[in-house]
């Protein structure tokens, strides 16, 4: 054993988060752009994580790594190995907590780095049983689209427990991506959605009734390619997505700022309540413009990207 490495991508909820995990549709999209790596190399004595948040021994590891450290400890006894010294190094370019899927790429890219370290074979399948294992650790009631995604080489339709279906995007728009600044807590939105739904059922569940109405309606503006329905919808998916109170202040100033500068439609992306918004646009020097204007509102980063070239290397 010497070395091992797996790599995985960020995702963007085009539509239908949230409404996902009562078993409506949810359309996301892989962005191969921003990258995520893990590598592994065998040690003398311990087992230390090198990363953005933590560089130390994988027993010290802080409470945000808590997920990812029983992940591994998982995969070391499934290797018949729990004792295996190492130095695993990740190197992310996804922000954490910004709804674009950190916890489920970083995920899937430990998982193929340690069946390659390992020299096992991963099917798709067991990729996805090991990336959900971990995603209810680390947020209890996951419908499984993060690690669908960041594991998908296409733009995919997802339902609960179903398998993806790829879908192509051949929309001649631009997708504006914008980090509000502020962490999202996807467990904590998962749970306050879940809360509403138990109190007061018939308030909150033809909310997310709409919302899967919604993204039946994106799939068919994707299909005939009519990127100012698809703005449409994505704008009318955020008025129910505030309705859930799963939003924010800055999230909803920035569509506002996304629609006031010749946006198609905009909504929050992710879980929400902090995280990152998207926008669509018609052409590049839209999306450009609009990139600097929600930099102007406080968007700490911002992300543009061809919908017609959303596909893995
Ligand atoms: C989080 O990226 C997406 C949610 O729909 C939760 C999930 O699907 O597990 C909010």
């Amino acid at each position: 054993l010497q070395s091992g490495l797996g790599t995985s991508h960020a995702k963007i909820i085009l539509i239908g988060e949230h409404a996902v995990v009562y078993g409506y549709p949810a359309i996301a999209l892989p962005l191969p752009s921003v990258q995520i790596q893990a590598t592994i190399r065998t040690a003398k004595v311990d087992q230390t994580i090198h990363s953005r948040y933590y560089d130390g021994p994988i027993q010290g590891a802080i409470a945000e790594l808590s997920g990812i450290r029983r992940l591994i400890q998982h995969l070391l006894l499934h290797f018949d190995a729990v004792d295996q010294a190492f130095d695993l190094t990740i190197k992310s370019q996804l922000p954490a907590e910004r709804g674009m899927g950190s916890s489920a790429a970083t995920a899937i890219a430990i998982i193929r780095c340690l069946f390659d370290f390992f020299k096992k074979p991963l099917t798709h399948q067991l990729l996805l049983q090991w990336a959900n294992f971990s995603e209810h650790i680390i947020h209890g009631n996951p419908s499984g689209l993060d690690a669908a995604t960041a594991s998908a080489q296409t733009p995919i339709w997802f339902v609960k427990a179903q398998v993806p279906q790829e879908l192509k995007l051949n929309v001649p728009g631009f997708l504006v991506i914008a980090d509000s600044g502020i962490k999202g807590k996807t467990g904590e939105a998962v749970r306050l959605v879940a809360q509403h739904v138990r109190d007061m059922p018939n308030h909150y569940r033809p909310k997310l009734a709409a919302l899967g109405t919604i993204t039946t309606k994106v799939k068919i503006a994707l299909a005939k390619a009519d990127i100012e329905d698809l703005g449409q919808l994505l704008t009318a998916a955020q008025t129910n997505l505030q309705a859930l109170g799963v939003s924010s202040n800055q999230l909803d100033k920035l569509c506002q700022v996304a629609l006031a500068n010749q946006a198609l439609g905009a909504k929050l992306t992710g879980g929400g309540q902090g995280g990152c918004m998207i926008a669509v646009t018609k052409t590049a020097a839209q999306a450009q413009r609009l990139s600097n204007a929600l930099q102007t509102a406080g968007a700490t980063q911002t992300w543009i990207q061809p919908l017609s070239e959303i596909h893995t290397l």
